[in-house]
């Protein structure tokens, strides 16, 4: 029997804290909905981020910018829905925290009551250390996120890897320790070098989740439908894909297609 279908009980960030301890690296995915927050739930994924990315995945946009308050607290009520074990954290979207900490309190506050989740997260360092704060300061668990952060991709103008460069480097390690004494419970860092993340996850006593960012760190993070092949736009070195269900619902499509067109569908023990 594995190690998480051993631990029944909740994940908290208690939990995930001993975890670190322990050295049992946390498995952590993407859902976005009800259907397949269930199935990811009950095979024992550690934690469960409702990301910004549903802004992409779900819905098309090109960025994570557009997605909306209102929008992903359907998301994470759907997702929260369907899940008995795993920690569940929600995203922040753009818009909703930056430069202004009340709003951001009511933003998070907004999350935790109309979606019932264990957690929000937010892209940022120094610049957002005020805004965590006040969340905090209301009990509500944040999650920090540093290197590559998808809402200031404008900022950035491209997705390649973040913090190559010593400055830069430099900033990432003091922002992930202002954010682990400010009181985030874990951070993820996204595509970095594998180098810095190691070290990151080495000094700092609060777990780091990379995605992107090797694998000295204490957990894994992966959007659900990149890893699962549905999304075959989307191919970044770090992604391991463990199936093409582009192509498995793409056959099963084309099957019921065949057979509406033959009339082989419905057959008798298929109607009234
Ligand atoms: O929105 C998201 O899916 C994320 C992960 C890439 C960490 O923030």
């Amino acid at each position: 029997m594995s190690v998480a279908m051993n631990r029944q009980k909740k994940v908290t960030t208690h939990v995930l804290s001993e975890m670190k301890h322990n050295k049992e690296k946390i498995a952590m995915l993407t859902a976005y909905d009800y259907s397949l927050a269930k199935i990811v739930d009950q095979a024992g994924v550690d934690v469960i981020l409702v990301g910004d990315s549903a802004s992409n995945v779900m819905a098309g946009w090109e960025t994570t910018l557009p997605i909306t308050l209102d929008q992903m607290i359907y998301h994470g009520a759907s997702v929260v829905r369907a899940v008995n074990r795993a920690l569940v954290v929600v995203d922040m979207p753009f818009g909703t925290y930056q430069g202004n900490s009340k709003e951001a309190l009511s933003s998070a506050i907004r999350i935790m009551k109309e979606t019932a989740a264990d957690s929000v997260k937010l892209e940022g360092g120094a610049e957002v250390v005020e805004c965590i704060s006040r969340i905090l300061s209301a009990g509500i668990p944040v999650m920090g996120h540093l290197g590559l952060t998808p809402q200031s991709i404008h900022k950035f103008g491209t997705y390649t890897v973040r913090a190559k460069q010593e400055e830069e480097a430099k900033k990432l390690i003091e922002d992930a320790h202002l954010l682990q004494e400010v009181g985030c419970f874990a951070i993820v860092l996204e595509k970095i070098p594998a180098e810095l993340a190691q070290r990151v996850a080495a000094e700092l006593t609060i777990p780091i989740i990379g995605i992107g960012a090797g694998s000295g760190v204490d957990g894994q993070v992966l959007v659900l439908h990149d890893m699962l092949g549905i999304n075959q736009e989307f191919s970044p070195r770090f992604l391991r894909r463990y199936h093409n269900l582009f192509a498995e619902i793409s056959g099963a499509v084309g099957n019921y297609i065949q057979d509406v067109k033959s009339i082989d569908f419905p057959n008798e023990r298929e109607q009234y």
